[in-house]
């Protein structure tokens, strides 16, 4: 399989703080791939690196083998990374439709594809972004990162708030699309299990840098390690 996302030695940060430290993973065709790390430990900025939001000060992002311009959104969403952020980023005022009309599905075949991947949003096409339950704001979401026709679509904290039983068909949407699509996934995750049941391997950051990575099952026999080291430990979460 070809890498489709190449991370190298990428450092980001804000103000003179580093949040992302020499974080270099990758991604081939066809992959669900990990990010894990307990909150503050820098998933969510190696994702607004990627997207071009916030500016890397060393370190490349390539897309397909050719390098993304730098703390360029545009240049980001050319090349292929599609980004679904914590905040979901939808116009909660607008309709199903319209949210997805201003992403770009116009047709009824457009529309045909969205109610393939999520049947429920057919009925809800009408209804105002904003009066959808959680799990159906973060279909919407997906939706329209999708429109983007993206290589690589990252998503951040997909399972926050939501039921699990939501959480986990998400997740395997997402595996499907990868299988027969060959997207590239990457899941930004705090919850080891949904973030393991679906990809294929996983990067473990710690203040910024990548700490533990592996295959699925390597992780899993690794998992009491993990989550004592870098994935529970409410105390120290709790002063994060
Ligand atoms: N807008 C910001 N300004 C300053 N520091 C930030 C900002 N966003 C995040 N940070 C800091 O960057 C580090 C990594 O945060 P983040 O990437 O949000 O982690 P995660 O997504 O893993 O919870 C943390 O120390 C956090 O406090
Ligand atoms: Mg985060």
């Amino acid at each position: 399989m070809s890498t489709v996302l190449s991370v190298d030695n990428l450092s980001a940060g804000y103000g003179r703080a580093l949040a992302v430290r020499d974080v270099s993973f990758e991604v081939k065709e066809g992959e669900v791939v990990a990010l894990l790390g307990r909150n503050g430990a820098g998933k969510t900025s190696t994702l607004l690196t990627l997207s071009g939001i916030l500016k890397a000060r060393g370190g490349t992002v390539s897309v397909g083998g050719r390098v993304v311009a730098p703390g360029r959104p545009y240049a980001a969403t050319k090349a292929g990374i599609a980004h679904v952020p914590e905040e979901r980023a939808l116009f909660s005022g607008l309709t199903v439709r319209e949210n997805l009309i201003i992403a770009g599905a116009r047709g009824k075949s457009e529309l045909a594809e969205v109610y393939e991947l999520f049947p429920e949003l057919e009925r809800l096409i009408d209804r105002r972004a904003g009066l959808l339950s959680g799990g159906e704001q973060q279909m919407l979401a997906l939706a329209r990162a999708l429109r983007q026709r993206p290589k690589v679509l990252m998503v951040d904290e997909m399972s926050l708030g939501l039921a699990p039983l939501i959480c986990a068909r998400l997740v395997s949407i997402l595996r499907g699309l990868a299988d027969t699509t060959g997207i590239a996934v990457v899941l930004v995750e705090q919850h080891l299990e949904l973030a393991l049941e679906a990809a294929d391997r996983g990067y473990v950051l710690r203040h910024g840098s990548v700490v533990m990575s592996g295959t699925r099952d390597d992780l899993l026999l690794r998992r009491a390690e993990l989550e004592s080291s870098y994935l529970g430990g409410a105390a120290e979460q709790r002063s994060a």
